[in-house]
């Protein structure tokens, strides 16, 4: 193997720490992983996240160097968990220039430490960076790549702004072009475009510079900062895994024990099944999950909105995975309790909190474990009917019937279905929702802004009207459409896509009449899991350079439209109305944007 200093999660964070307070940083305390204040986000994503007042101008008791790690939660990508590299929980190292050091001095002390033999001693020849490819809005990072060459880096690859543009996870904020360092993990290239960036895992992403220049304001606009600053995160569980030659973050030694703990309450051995291994891995992240949201400070207890939503969905899941996996007595604190000890050093609150943890988690799990029997009883039972609908749909009413009389969460219901080919009707499920739940509207408008039931019926219709517009640019226009953002509320929809000049009043005429063809058509919606390379076979529209996971869904509707898409969608597109383009407008050199409304 080709690493020389394995090191655990320990030793990196000390080291980090170590490295860049000797390059006069002050260390800095992570915050809580329930924000202050800030209703964009349910949880605290990035280092940068408690700094957003001081990456903007404020200044920081501690001076304009920074260090620090800090407790992060990204549910974005729940389905993922449980392949080689994605967590819900995780922790990131970070550095910060406020309005001092800019890209040079960044870059160098990223590869310094990543290369030193004093530090963590990864040969530079395993080294690959991105940097931003440019735009007509910010030039090309050639200064990144300049350094990065003189450094000796040679695998530099130019990437657009989906990949290599950095801002918090809300819609607003600092942010500017990054850096990304990537680790070549051995595999054979994909192809011959297979450049760091890549999502085939070759290439493994462990830190980012971001550079910030810009501050996004709610209107969309780019406003230069007076100050300059940089932003860095490195994820601990990637890097120790390539520290440590490591295929995956799960076969670290950071979640050694609580796998051990969870093979040995299922009497199975992880590796043997990669289903098993899959269901041992989703218990191990989300029980870390689980336990650094309730031994939080501001700890909050699982519930039906926003962040307490997040939790109970994660402790849910994975008692069900233990459930799946023949676990007979509780899955989830066991765990915990080896999560606590595990963390505890380097985060004291957990251990000031066992008790309510452990509390926490075994009430909601005994709660769950009653309704889980009933509810996949009921499905089972439901099951054999359903597979016998043609066009593979399990009604929303249906749906809501389990989480009405049995508490089954929609989430589970989709898994379930999911794991038998079948979709479920999520905008009748949601119509249900909202008709029945006893929720105040306050309440129910905070559990939209989750992000969680966030799918209202209005912008699932969008959502699918989306992927009929986009076909429909592309047989009136040419194959050289690409989708270059999209934006949908429940009053409208916008796309961008690249077509080098305005459309004229006739191809307007012709795309909206398309679209309202296909309406009237009444096409049916469907979905299937499959693999990416099977989606891209059949012919399904992907994002261009998107990340995506080796298991997609594919949305089609009828004959006119096949995509690789998250969903959800419309069950048939008679459901969407009239489809009327208000306005066609340039959003930026070569790119085009439809405003356009279903009424
Ligand atoms: N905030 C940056 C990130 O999360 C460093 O990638």
């Amino acid at each position: 193997m080709w690493y020389t200093v394995p090191m655990n999660a320990e030793e990196l964070r000390s080291k980090y720490i170590e490295f860049f307070k000797s390059k006069s940083h002050a260390q800095i305390q992570g915050k809580s992983l329930l924000p202050d204040n800030d209703p964009t986000v349910l949880f605290t994503t990035a280092g940068m996240h408690p700094l957003v007042p001081y990456l903007l101008g404020q200044e920081h008791p501690a001076g304009k160097r920074l260090v620090n790690y800090q407790k992060c939660i990204r549910t974005g990508d729940i389905d993922a968990v449980g392949d080689n590299s994605h967590l819900t929980f995780f922790e990131m190292l970070g550095n910060w220039s406020l309005g001092d050091y800019f890209k040079e001095e960044a870059i160098r002390m990223s590869y310094e430490f990543l290369t030193s033999a004093q530090w963590l001693n990864i040969d530079p020849a395993k080294l690959g960076v991105t940097v931003f490819e440019g735009d007509d809005t910010v030039p090309r990072d050639e200064e990144s790549a300049a350094v990065w060459r003189a450094l000796g880096v040679a695998s530099v690859a130019y990437r657009p702004r989906a990949d290599n543009w950095w801002g918090p996870a809300g819609t607003t904020g600092p942010c500017g072009p990054d850096s990304e360092m990537y680790i070549d993990m051995g595999k054979e290239p994909c192809g011959p475009d297979c450049e760091p960036g890549c999502s085939c895992g070759k290439w493994l992403e462990i830190w980012n510079d971001v550079f910030m220049q810009y501050n996004k304001s709610a209107d969309g606009l780019y406003e230069p900062l007076a100050r300059r600053c940089v932003d860095t995160g490195m994820g601990i569980e990637r890097t120790v895994t390539v520290l440590n030659g490591n295929k995956s973050v799960y076969d670290t030694e950071i979640f050694a024990p609580t796998i051990a703990a969870i093979e040995k309450a299922a009497g199975y051995a992880y590796g043997a099944d990669a289903e098993k291994d899959r269901s041992v891995r989703i218990i191990a992240d989300h029980t870390r999950s689980s336990t650094f949201i309730l031994g939080d400070p501001k700890a909050i207890s699982p519930s039906n909105v926003g962040a307490g939503y997040v939790l109970r969905r994660l402790i849910r899941r994975a008692v069900r995975h233990g459930r799946k996996l023949g676990i007979a007595g509780t899955v989830l604190s066991p765990v915990a309790a080896i999560v606590i000890e595990q963390f505890s050093g380097a985060y004291p609150e957990l251990a000031e909190h066992r008790a309510a943890i452990i509390e926490e988690l075994d009430r909601e799990e005994q709660k769950f474990m009653e309704t889980l029997v009933k509810g996949e009883k009921e499905f089972e039972k439901l099951l054999p009917n359903l597979l016998r609908n043609q066009q593979k749909i399990m009604s929303g009413r249906l749906a809501f019937k389990l989480y009405d009389t049995y508490g089954f969460p929609i989430e589970l219901t989709e898994e379930l279905a999911g794991e038998a080919g079948l979709l479920v009707n999520r905008q009748e499920f949601d119509e249900a929702f909202r008709k029945h739940q006893d929720l105040s509207r306050a309440g129910s408008e905070q559990l939209f802004k989750g992000g969680l039931i966030d799918q209202g019926e209005m912008a699932t219709k969008y959502h699918t009207a989306t992927h009929l517009l986009q076909q429909a640019l592309t047989i009136v226009l040419g194959p050289h459409i690409a989708q270059k953002g999209s934006n949908i509320t429940a009053e409208r929809m916008r796309f961008d896509f690249s077509h080098p000049s305005p459309l004229t009043a006739d191809e307007i005429k012709k795309v909206e009449a398309l679209v309202n063809e296909q309406i009237r058509r009444d096409l049916p919606v469907s979905m299937e899991i499959m693999d990416i390379e099977e989606a891209k076979k059949r012919g399904a529209r992907a994002l261009f350079g998107e990340k995506y996971e080796s298991q997609v869904k594919v949305y089609t509707i009828g004959d006119f439209s096949k995509e690789v898409c998250g969903g959800p969608h419309v069950t048939h597109t008679g459901v969407l109305g009239n489809f009327i383009i208000q306005k066609e407008q340039s959003s930026s050199a070569g790119i085009r944007r439809i405003r356009a409304i279903l009424a």
